[in-house]
């Protein structure tokens, strides 16, 4: 049995501060697909054929952004109003046609997530259009519709708009209320006036409104972090995602980091280290539990029914997620999809498509040029594993005694390292294993490469 520090942790009496050295990667993940070429054929066949997925979503990319924050990998292209209205012309062409195949029709969609980039930055009108192109679609009574973005630019037109139109559940990156840490980290907005409007639009009866932080922003200390929360818990938001800051290769502060400088707010070359980090993780996981805040996943809390948060629970599940716009990912009747993110790519496919399927009169919605992967043979398997350890219990009701058996050494070895809590029924996360759940799904899935589970020897 091959059992390495990458996959168990190492043994530490402060295992919140020292099982890992760091954190492996936003998600873990393997896969065993391949790049599949799917021809027009493929591809029209595909969309005249019904899904056998029981639970699905939409994923719908708006890659604009206004400005490149200092933290963020996600900033694809400026947001020229020009260049927005012609794509959310094409994107919601493209929905609509899409929603009329038999694929899409075969089967209603939980939830819709428009994501980004920054969707909050499109017009009230092409909100609307875009809210009436997903309304085309079958969806289940009451599904989950989110719309993500900023606060900063999201007015009252667009609110309405978005509400009038079928969005139900708001996602906001504020990711710090210290106006100072935020402004050098290229938001917009000073603390006052982001309170203020979240407290507006969180009166609504019945929208969501989820906030994003992030820990380990330069300039942020634990005393800041702390305010973070306390303003979170009072902004009267629904639901909260709390992110460690993720040091991805390209963004403004990792550039500036590898000239030795800290881009935080002015005479401030604070950052807070791995251990601090992971404080501030137990400070605001423990704060919002004992204020009956709910967890929902290591990241994410609520504090009432109100907030589902269906789409990101089903996203781990590894439902079928039917994609669109440039950059957008997801699935097709279990094959791996991801849309190219070049945006002129992206549009003459459109274009060329239209114009064919005008005189052809095709039903199909536009090939954009795209990634398309064989099925991955271990995605339900994973998936259980991915979604037990993010929600911090991981059930062994839903798992085959003899592979819990062949886990068992690493179960046995994260126990040992104040990373979970076996029993019979289960195996549950500390506090510890909540905040390294990523490296130990990365360890997983390193064990079961090193140590390959069969199940008929196993039997
Ligand atoms: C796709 S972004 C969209 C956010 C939105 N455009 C905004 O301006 O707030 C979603 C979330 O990812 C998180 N995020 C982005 N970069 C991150 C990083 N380097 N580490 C951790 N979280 C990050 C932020 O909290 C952000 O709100
Ligand atoms: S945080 Fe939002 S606005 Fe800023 S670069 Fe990332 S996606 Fe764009």
């Amino acid at each position: 049995m091959i059992l390495t520090p990458t996959m168990t942790g190492l043994s530490s009496p402060e295992p919140l501060q020292h099982a890992f050295k760091v954190k492996s990667a936003p998600h873990a993940g393997r896969t065993g697909s391949r790049p599949f070429n799917a021809g027009p054929q493929l591809w029209e066949q595909w969309w005249q054929q019904p899904t056998s997925a029981d639970k699905r979503a939409l994923y719908i990319h708006i890659p604009f952004c206004r400005k490149r924050c200092s933290f963020c990998n996600f900033f694809e292209n400026g947001a020229k109003p020009e260049r927005i209205s012609d794509y959310m012309q094409s994107l919601c062409e493209q929905l609509n046609s899409a929603a009329m195949s038999p694929l899409a029709q075969s089967q209603p969609f939980d939830t819709v997530y428009v994501g980004g980039g920054t969707p909050t930055d499109i017009k009230a009108e092409e909100i609307a259009a875009l809210g009436k192109a997903i309304q085309q679609f079958p969806l289940i009574n009451n599904a989950e519709i989110t719309l993500e973005g900023r606060l900063n630019g999201f007015d009252d037109d667009k609110w309405h708009s978005a509400l009038d139109n079928g969005f139900n559940r708001f996602s906001f990156g504020v990711q710090s209320f210290d106006t100072a840490v935020r402004q050098a980290a290229g938001r917009f907005d000073d603390k006052d006036t982001l309170m203020a409007r979240l407290q507006q639009l969180s009166q609504h009866p019945s929208a969501s409104i989820v906030i994003d932080l992030i820990f380990g922003l330069p300039g942020q200390t634990m005393e800041i972090w702390q305010q973070d929360i306390q303003a979170a818990m009072e902004c009267g938001s629904h639901g909260i995602d709390l992110y460690q800051l993720i040091g991805l290769a390209g963004n403004r502060i990792e550039k500036a980091k590898d000239k030795g400088k800290v881009l935080g707010p002015q005479a401030s070359d604070y950052q807070a280290d791995s251990q601090t980090r992971a404080n501030m993780y137990a400070y605001g996981a423990n704060k919002l539990e004992t204020q009956q805040w709910q967890r929902l996943s290591s990241c994410h809390w609520r504090r009432d029914n109100r907030e589902r948060s269906i789409y990101n629970s089903l996203a781990k599940s590894g439902i079928e997620i039917l994609p669109f716009g440039a950059g957008g990912g997801g699935s097709i009747h279990g094959h791996g999809l991801m849309n190219a993110r070049n945006l002129s790519e992206w549009q003459q496919a459109h274009t060329a498509h239209k114009e064919i399927s005008e005189k052809e009169s095709l039903k199909t919605p536009t090939q954009v040029p795209a990634m398309v992967l064989t099925p991955n043979p271990s995605a339900a398997f994973d998936a259980v594993f991915k979604r037990g350890l993010d929600s911090g219990t991981l059930a062994f009701s839903a798992i085959e005694t003899s592979l819990i058996n062949h886990l068992l050494p690493l179960f046995k070895a994260w126990q040992h390292h104040g990373l979970a809590t076996l029993s019979e029924s289960n195996l549950s996360l500390t506090l510890a294993g909540r905040f390294w759940n990523v490296n130990m799904q990365t360890g997983l899935f390193e064990y079961l490469s090193s140590n390959p589970y069969n199940k008929t020897e196993a039997a």
